[in-house]
């Protein structure tokens, strides 16, 4: 059970590598660059099994089924899984499911997008003097609502981290709009690590707009605290620079 961190290849640990070049199977997520199909044995198996917009993926049950037939007909088996696997990606309910039949896991952590992506945009989640904890939370559970934390969350002066809450950014901006901080740094970053990325900085008050006319899209992290302006414009462009990330300005 393998972590690739947030997207750029070379975020995944040296301990997911060297499982990735000795599996003879890998069953890849949608959020998993395809570059690490150079740092695997030419007669290694691969599955795509990763959900991505517009095609349905594999269920849950049917990957669980997939892992444990891979296991015992071939042995070594990573699966590959964005971020760090127990950062709502399913890992243990996997973990789990195998270990019903005696197969044996390995954990191995990835970067989380959930502290990476902010932070390669310049933005860290904690701040000495402007943020004292973060918390973590997902825009969409089970039943496709919003989490109810975000309520508990906008209460705080913690730096709120929401991912898979793109398409509930209006319901989040409410909720802290009733919590008296229409002033409060918002940035949105979207594909971080990858080339292809985008982030968009503003506050409460007018992050809906900004977003609406860049068209952020999923996979994409919000973040809300005063830690999205401790660095100054200038440092989160170099950074931004360094990262390849698409800056549209903080006001
Ligand atoms: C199912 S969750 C998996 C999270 C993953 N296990 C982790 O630790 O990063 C998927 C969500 O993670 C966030 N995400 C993952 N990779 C991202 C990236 N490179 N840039 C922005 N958001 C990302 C998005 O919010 C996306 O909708």
């Amino acid at each position: 059970l393998v972590g690739a961190g947030p997207g750029s290849f070379d975020l995944i640990t040296l301990r997911g590598l060297n499982a990735l070049r000795s599996a003879d199977v890998i069953l890849f997520d949608a959020l998993v660059e395809p570059d690490f199909l150079d740092h695997i044995k030419p007669e290694a198996i691969v599955h795509d099994v990763g959900k991505r917009k517009g095609a349905n993926g594999k269920s849950q049950e049917d990957i669980n089924v997939l892992i444990l037939e891979m296991a015992l007909k071939h042995g070594h088996v990573v699966r590959l899984k964005g971020g760090d696997p127990f950062v709502f990606g399913r890992g243990m309910e996997e973990w789990q499911h195998l270990a019903q039949f005696g197969i044996e896991v390995e954990y191995i952590p990835g970067v989380s997008s959930c502290i990476s992506v902010p932070g390669l945009a310049g933005i860290p989640v904690t701040h000495r003097g402007s943020s004292e904890s973060f918390w973590v939370i997902t825009g969409t559970t089970r039943d496709g609502s919003l989490s109810p934390d975000v309520r508990l969350a906008a209460q705080t002066k913690a730096t709120v981290v929401i991912l898979m809450g793109v398409s509930k950014l209006s319901e989040i901006v409410e909720i802290f709009k009733a919590n008296g901080h229409h002033d409060l740094p918002v940035a949105i970053i979207q594909n971080g690590s990858l080339p292809f990325s985008k982030c968009v900085v503003g506050t409460v008050k007018n992050i809906k707009d900004k977003t609406s006319k860049i068209g952020i899209e999923s996979p994409a992290v919000i973040v809300l605290g005063s830690v999205v302006k401790q660095y100054s414009e200038k440092q989160i462009l170099t950074s931004i620079e360094k990262n390849a990330v698409q800056l549209n300005g903080y006001e």
